[in-house]
């Protein structure tokens, strides 16, 4: 017989809940989505920020280009269409993690407010905070890590992310960091001072 949705919905009900699996790893799960532009350090701190929480007994899972543009998402590339599809499955997984008690810190350029919203929404806004990591594009060009903005410069790379494809400022996040003015030390522990009491049991 087909499945119908009734059926899947006996087999959320099944389902171990999350307060169960959440007690077991001694803390609250949370989505911590952050974005920003190219080079704006998003990956860095995704990254230091996922050992910090294990030093501090937390079990975090960072989600960013590495693991699911070279997987999932590796049918991708960078048109409007595309970027909204990434987005979508990268919530669709984000909560997948949240519902297993994991802690998820997601780094994406996520680049319209649309997508943010999708985001959110997919998520559950009790489940997500989003973090604007805050570059201008003319410091992340200076920055340039993955050579990327000379290829722009010299016409190898379209669609570019805050030259020929759009990126929104953010009108309201839930956190601001500002890597153009703060050492990657003092934004490390901002976002420490704001996760932690976040995912406390
Ligand atoms: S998006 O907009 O959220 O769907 O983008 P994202 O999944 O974060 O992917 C961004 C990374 O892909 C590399 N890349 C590009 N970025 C922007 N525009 C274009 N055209 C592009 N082509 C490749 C780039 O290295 C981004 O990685 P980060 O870590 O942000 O530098």
């Amino acid at each position: 017989m087909a499945e119908t949705p009734d059926n899947i919905y006996h087999v959320f009900d099944r389902m171990l809940p999350r307060a169960d699996r959440e007690a077991a790893l001694k803390q609250r799960s949370h989505v911590f989505w952050l974005f920003g532009l190219s080079g704006s350090g998003k990956s860095t701190l995704a990254l230091a920020l996922e050992r910090e929480l294990f030093k501090a007994g937390r079990f975090a899972q960072v989600l960013d280009g590495d693991n699911i543009r070279s997987g999932l998402n590796r049918d991708l590339g960078f048109s409007d269409a595309d970027r909204s599809e990434n987005i979508r499955r990268i919530a669709e997984v984000a909560k997948l993690f949240a519902q297993a008690g994991v802690v998820t810190i997601t780094s994406f350029i996520c680049p319209k407010e649309e997508l943010r919203a999708l985001a959110r929404e997919t998520i559950g806004a009790d489940d997500f905070s989003d973090i604007y990591v805050k570059a201008s594009y003319e410091r992340c060009q200076e920055r340039d890590p993955k050579g990327l903005y000379k290829k722009v410069q010299a016409g190898q790379v379209k669609q570019f992310t805050g030259k020929d494809s759009g990126f929104e400022e953010p009108t309201a996040p839930a956190l601001i960091i500002d890597t153009e003015n703060e050492t990657i030390e003092q934004s490390v522990q901002r976002l420490l001072d704001y996760v932690l009491p976040r995912v406390e049991a």
